[in-house]
């Protein structure tokens, strides 16, 4: 199974992150303005501790004298020797064609959609007594078989 309900959006609020642990690997979940963004915590240099480094924004300069900042703190500072990754995209800015740490998708899906997923068994011949359950509250969904920002 490639994807995991890894929490509800109120875990993660806007610009804050949590690590999760899924099939082994570490993985940030991010909130970044209500766009939620998952990457890998491990740097992809020396395996450093990528999701505990500082986010800051990134700058663009459209021309001479001229620059834009993007407030939403998009860039992860690994704490180890500072390089720097795209969290949407896992994508670095020192060698953003080589080097790269794996990011994944996250979507924002309700409880009611989850358990109308198809599961893997095959149902038998006996049928129990049942009564209907509604699930409310919406759940963060991590797609380990995607990647984001491709
Ligand atoms: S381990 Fe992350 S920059 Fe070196």
């Amino acid at each position: 199974m490639s994807r995991h309900v890894v929490g509800t959006p109120a875990d993660v609020p806007p610009g804050e992150h949590k690590v999760v642990t899924v099939d082994g690997r570490e993985i940030g979940i991010f909130n970044l303005d209500g766009e939620f963004y998952a990457v890998r915590n491990r740097c992809p240099h020396q395996g450093g501790p990528l999701c505990s480094g500082i986010r800051t924004g990134a700058v663009s300069s459209p021309g001479p004298g001229r620059y834009d900042y993007d407030e939403r703190g998009t860039i992860l500072r690994c704490p180890w020797h500072q390089w720097e990754f795209e969290i949407t995209t896992g994508r670095s800015w020192c060698e953003p064609d080589r080097v790269r740490v794996r990011a994944y998708p996250v979507s924002v899906e309700t409880g009611a959609a989850l358990a109308a997923e198809p599961g893997e068994r095959v149902p038998g011949p006996y049928t129990a007594e049942t009564y209907p359950v509604s699930v409310e509250e919406d759940y963060l969904v991590l797609d380990l078989s995607g990647r984001a920002g491709d």
